[in-house]
């Protein structure tokens, strides 16, 4: 069978706002114009984003600091909009709004680059968001005929960030096919992979054309041999996903739901292609969009623990790479929302690893007072509400 399996779903995650308590309705407010007016501050910070010289020249700081108070502005009204303020958008949309404050004091205290460099890794937030909606839109075009944009790269990355992805895929399309006369750098063209296979499995949601499509690049001789056996994988791991029965997650109840993730979840022979960078890519961006449907179309569910636990292990894996990571988040949430959960303890023991990895190098591991601190709350969180043993 070669449908849609997630056709389904994706009808269901429009009809998703529906879900909201008419008292909370009065509180929200559309959601676009707010989104029009975050994408437009964006786009104007955008040749200054581009160009590490001009972000730093003092001569620009006046105007940079109006654009980044007006973002901050944007961004905290964005916690009034309504499609974001259910789950599994509020997160990305909290996310959002404490990078942006964040941008706001490193540049006051001079630190530039960095705030650059967190400027540019914000659009994968944008991305973490917009790419669950799974829809579309033009709204970047109307700005194009006045751009004068710095690559195609930089070009195509906006175009990612503000939806219009089938745009963003021509683009992503036309650098893999110049590689390597255009100049584009390794970590570039591989990124360029990543939207594409993104684009078919989180946004258009048709794994037959992922096949077609990751068939090609496996062979796109041009292009380093690694990436050449990960669109190999990704072409597989399409290829048996275009095999699957269609699933409506609406009529699923929890047990088959956890019975139809866990078998997701499981290796399979694309899996283990060992050629390949990172062959299960498709494996997780599948198994987060399903998980993020399923919050939505069952907000009350009793395996929100376990979602949550699952979704940070596909965040944890997919990496920064592909959008910011939530990981760590969605660890926190199953640890202090759900502590007398057995879930809960696996929950604090993979957010303690990532910790203390955050805090290990080279030089052996240093994990600050405060840091420590709240470990331990959060593990006398769990351990006084866990069931007693017998
Ligand atoms: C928490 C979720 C979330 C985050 C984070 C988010 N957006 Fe959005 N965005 C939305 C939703 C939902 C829509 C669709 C609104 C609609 O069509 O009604 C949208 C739409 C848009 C649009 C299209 C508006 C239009 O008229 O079609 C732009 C532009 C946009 N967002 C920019 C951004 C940028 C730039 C960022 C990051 C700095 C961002 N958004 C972060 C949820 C989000």
């Amino acid at each position: 069978m070669t449908k849609v399996s997630l056709v389904l779903i994706f009808t269901v995650c429009l009809g998703s706002v529906s879900t909201l308590k008419a008292e909370d309705k009065n509180k929200f407010q559309p959601t676009k114009p707010i989104m029009n007016d975050i994408g437009e501050t964006v786009y104007r910070l955008l040749p200054y984003v581009v160009n590490e010289g001009r972000f730093v020249d003092p001569k620009n700081d006046p105007e940079l600091r109006v654009l980044l108070k007006k973002l901050s502005e944007n961004v905290e009204k964005a916690k009034h909009a309504v499609q974001v303020g259910v789950e599994p958008f509020v997160y990305s949309r909290d996310v959002l709004r404490g990078h942006v404050r964040e941008v706001n004091r490193v540049f006051t205290h001079g630190n530039k680059s960095y705030a650059r460099w967190m400027l540019q890794s914000m659009f994968n937030i944008c991305s973490s968001c917009h790419t669950q909606l799974g829809t579309e839109s033009s709204w970047a075009r109307a700005l194009e005929p006045n751009t004068k944009w710095a690559s195609d790269f930089d070009q195509a990355e906006f175009f990612f960030a503000t939806r219009d992805y089938s745009k963003a895929f021509e683009l992503y399309d036309k650098m893999i096919r110049g590689y390597p006369g255009n100049k584009l750098t390794t970590l570039q063209l591989e990124t360029a992979f990543e939207r594409q296979a993104a684009y078919f499995v989180k946004v258009k949601r048709t794994p037959q054309n992922g096949v077609d499509y990751m068939a090609k690049l496996q062979t796109a001789s041009q292009v380093p041999e690694f990436l050449q056996n990960n669109a190999k994988a990704w072409a597989g791991l399409f290829r048996d996903w275009s095999k699957e029965k269609p699933v409506d997650l609406r009529a699923m109840n929890e047990a088959q739901f956890r019975k139809y993730v866990e078998e997701q979840l499981a290796p399979g022979l694309w899996d283990k292609l060992i050629d390949a960078s990172e062959p299960r890519v498709i494996t997780y961006l599948k198994v987060s969009t399903v998980l993020g449907d399923y919050l939505q179309t069952h907000p009350n569910t009793k395996l929100k623990a376990q979602i949550f636990l699952w979704l940070a292990r596909c965040d944890r894996a997919l990496n920064n790479n592909f959008f910011y990571s939530l990981a760590d988040i969605y660890l926190r949430e199953c640890i202090m929302r759900f502590s007398d959960s057995p879930v809960a303890v696996k929950c604090y023991e993979e957010y303690e690893t990532s910790t203390m990895a955050a805090y290990s190098g080279s030089a052996g591991s240093f994990v600050p007072d405060e840091v420590n601190r709240e470990l331990k709350r959060l593990k006398a969180l769990v351990d006084k509400k866990q069931p007693k043993k017998e």
